[in-house]
């Protein structure tokens, strides 16, 4: 017969009994969503059935090892989630394997470089300076620092990586592993002409795509998986699922290795729940509205822009072809300040970034947006004018003093643009 546990009272207590003061705290951070015009271009806002998954019985579930040899007992029905999970990532981006259990897409790029490099071996690889990620190589990151990093960058002129470059820096470098990837880069990366270099070096190529995953799937942007060795992406982003969790996609004679690469190489267990979120995410993303959805991003992007255009300030590499939008501030002398937080306090919410070293400029900074979020949001390019105009406004005014009345206005910008309804607890109990 079933007994009380003494723990009983806690455990059933839902937030608002056991832990009030987070609660008001995650009510809080709803209402500073809301108030805020977020054009951070990796957050996004994902469908309720993902967080659904997430938030069940999984979270409980230790499942070390991989479907087809577990260390621990009951995993039947994750088995089934996560081989269902593979299986719609292999189809969504016609891929050869599937690996869906790193905890993040750090951790992925970790591990595929650790499953398919020697120490020592020679990376050629996007700059973080001309929008690179910093786990393809930086000196002060792990993925640096047991292998020779070479960078490539872009040329300016004609607002694209420099192929020229990259072929000449291939040739004398002898790479064993091309890496190509954006967080910071606004044009669409040329996967096939990195992997016709690749080929002539005899190099292996790696392609992240964490930033555009949901504009490959949806066709527009070109899906590396038919050229590239490895794959990888972080499932929020454009890709529009929870923050946390990154997919590997390889070819099958990769996979053994980065799969032994993460575990056990690397990882424990893997998160049963988050899984379960990926494997829905991928179907809710296969279907014909998220394709409708991006293309309203893409023409976000464009509108966001040409209002930043219209203000004066040029674009680093001249525009877009995805959902971010680098405005190029080298002409201002604002390397001392930190423009981020200036804006956050105006209620518009971007990154700083650094960019490129050129003759003359009076700093390197730039200012990445993104149109993923807002658009979710259902803004159009009205509002994002309005917000182009008041950064630009603020960027120029010399004393960065706050200007109420405009941080007031974007608050009611950020407002008329709610969280989708059904997201958030507070709001699904709220409806
Ligand atoms: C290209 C790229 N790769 C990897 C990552 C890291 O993703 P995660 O936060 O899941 O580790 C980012 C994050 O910004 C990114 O832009």
């Amino acid at each position: 017969m079933s007994v009380a546990t003494p723990w009983s009272a806690d455990f059933a207590a839902d937030l608002t009994t056991a832990d009030p003061r987070i609660q008001r705290l995650i009510a809080a951070e709803e209402t500073r969503n809301n108030g805020t015009v977020n054009l951070i271009a990796s957050e996004s806002y994902c469908p309720k059935a993902t967080v659904e998954a997430e938030a069940s019985i999984l979270v409980n579930k230790n499942a070390t090892g991989y479907p087809a040899e577990r260390n621990v007992a009951g995993c039947q029905v994750i088995n089934e989630i996560e081989e269902l999970a593979c299986a719609r990532a292999l189809a969504l981006f016609g891929a050869e394997h599937a690996n869906i259990q790193a905890l993040s897409s750090t951790i992925a790029n970790i591990a595929v470089l650790r499953g398919l490099l020697k120490q020592g071996d020679t990376i050629l690889s996007l700059r973080e300076s001309a929008g690179g990620h910093h786990s393809h190589g930086a000196r002060y990151h792990v993925s640096g620092q047991d292998y020779k990093v070479v960078g490539f960058g872009v040329d300016e002129a004609v607002g694209a990586i420099d192929l020229e470059a990259v072929l000449k820096k291939a040739r004398a470098e002898r790479p064993a592993m091309i890496v190509a990837g954006s967080t910071a880069y606004p044009r669409a990366i040329d996967f096939k002409g990195l992997r016709r270099i690749a080929d002539e070096v005899g190099a292996l190529f790696f392609a992240d795509i964490a930033h555009v995953a949901g504009l490959v799937v949806t066709g527009l942007h070109e899906n590396p998986a038919p050229y590239a060795d490895v794959v990888t992406t972080s499932t929020h982003k454009t890709f529009c699922g929870p923050r946390t969790g990154g997919l590997i996609l390889s070819r099958k004679a990769h996979a053994a290795a980065v799969d032994d690469a993460l575990f056990p190489g690397m990882q424990g267990a893997p998160g049963a729940h988050i899984i379960a979120g990926r494997a829905v995410l991928f179907d809710i993303v296969s279907r014909p509205g998220f394709k409708a959805l991006m293309t309203r991003v893409l023409e976000n992007a464009q509108h966001l822009a040409k209002a930043v255009l219209d203000t004066g300030i040029p674009l680093y590499l001249g525009g877009t072809d995805t959902h971010m939008v680098v405005a190029d501030l080298r002409k201002l002398d604002v390397s001392e300040v930190a423009l981020d937080r200036v804006l956050e306090e105006h209620n518009i919410l971007c990154n700083r970034i650094t960019l490129p070293i050129r003759d003359g400029d009076a700093s390197r900074v730039g200012l990445r947006l993104g149109s993923n979020a807002m658009t979710i949001r259902g803004m159009d390019a009205e509002g994002l004018a309005t917000a182009a105009q008041a950064i630009a406004s603020i960027v120029r005014r010399p004393d960065r003093a706050l200007d109420a009345g405009l941080a007031k206005r974007m608050r009611a910008l950020g407002d008329a643009y709610p969280v989708p309804l059904g997201f958030l607890p507070q709001q699904a109990a709220a409806a």
